[in-house]
């Protein structure tokens, strides 16, 4: 478990930066937890703080019941080894093997030649580079890069592995293939992972909660399908807009006929509310738009519709909706 207590940090120079103003966040072991924010937020001056790679200036930084400010430069040290880090420029030696990049930390530490070999073995394994060891850096692609980033902050069995922005550089494909990786690490090895992103479906694929941050503040956190089903603070809602919600064509935003857009999480899913509702109310549904996808496991589908009817019809409607469980907002392009 990791806890910030009332975080503050601040850079200064010419003009000084007030990059974390009072942070309070639990993350749980075992879970994949995202962090979600816009350039500047202070999403990696926060994840930083757990290492103490950047010191708060107050407030408490807490890692598996060992308050982290408080360690001595050796304790520290020791603690790092437990905590990966993957970053979004790889920062691989150019002039090692991939063998050598994944044994650098084992290096570090001192490992027995012998154990060193045994465990680079399994690491390239577990990240599927068996048949690269033997080669440099600038012969692989950029997945195969975040590969042998992911391989070596894996090296020394950390409990927890921190990855900024590990897939912000690679494309849709390549970053799919990754985020898998990492999901199947979390189950493999049960290990906590912290994933800064600004990409929401960075989330959507491997995230089970996920804190939404603004201006060097927490503004929410929950369970990945609560907050995206039922966004509460406004930075979560802008931050979900262009990601769920399509551009409606202008001609259809003037028809005077409320437009309503609909949230169905888990179950509600697999049931024909649409139909039920048209039965029960009476109520004309034209159906604007619709997505249905994956959070992590849990389906998850949108609808924008457009109902034809009299207000009392239309308020029934909306009545019906809610007592079925389905999210309902009255959508304004
Ligand atoms: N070493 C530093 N010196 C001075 N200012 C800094 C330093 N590191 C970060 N900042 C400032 O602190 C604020 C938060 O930065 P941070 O890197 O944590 O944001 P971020 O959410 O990770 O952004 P991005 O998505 O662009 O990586 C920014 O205004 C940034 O300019
Ligand atoms: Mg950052």
């Amino acid at each position: 478990m990791i806890e910030f207590k009332n975080v503050h940090k601040t850079f200064e120079g010419r003009a000084s930066v007030h990059a974390l103003r009072g942070v309070d966040l639990s993350i749980p072991s075992g879970e994949i937890f995202g962090i979600i924010g816009q350039s500047g937020a202070g999403k990696s001056t926060l994840v930083r703080c757990i290492n103490m790679l950047e010191r708060p200036d107050s407030g408490e930084v807490w890692v598996d019941g060992v308050l982290m400010n408080s360690l001595s430069p050796k304790e520290l040290s020791k603690s790092r080894k437990r905590i990966g880090m993957v970053f979004q420029h790889f920062n691989l030696l150019n002039s090692r093997t991939v063998f050598q990049n994944i044994a650098f930390p084992l290096e570090l530490a001192r490992y027995p030649k012998k154990d060193i070999v045994e465990r680079v073995t399994v690491l390239a394994e577990l990240v599927g580079l068996t048949d690269k060891l033997q080669g440099y850096p600038g012969q692989l692609s950029g997945g195969q890069k975040q590969r042998v980033g992911i391989a070596r902050a894996l090296a020394t069995q950390p409990r927890l592995l921190l990855c900024d922005e590990a897939t912000s550089a690679l494309d849709p494909d390549t970053t799919i293939s990754v985020l898998r990786l990492l999901k199947d690490i979390n189950e493999r090895l049960k290990l906590t992972i912290i994933v800064i992103t600004h990409e929401m479906q960075v989330i959507q694929e491997i995230c089970d909660q996920v804190a939404v941050m603004e201006n060097g503040t927490v503004q929410e956190t929950g369970r990945v399908v609560d907050v995206f089903t039922r966004p509460r603070s406004r930075a979560a809602r802008s931050m979900l807009q262009g990601f769920w919600d399509p551009k409606l064509p202008s001609a259809l935003q003037s028809t005077g006929n409320t437009i309503l857009r609909l949230t169905f999480a888990n179950q509600k899913v697999h049931q024909p509310v649409i139909a039920q509702l048209v039965r029960t109310c009476g109520v004309d549904v034209n159906i604007l738009y619709g997505r249905i996808d994956q959070l992590k496991t849990a389906p998850f589908g949108i609808l924008l519709v457009e109902l034809v009817g009299s207000n009392e019809q239309r308020s029934q409607s909306i009545a019906f909706l809610q007592e079925n469980q389905v999210e309902v907002e009255v959508f304004n392009p």
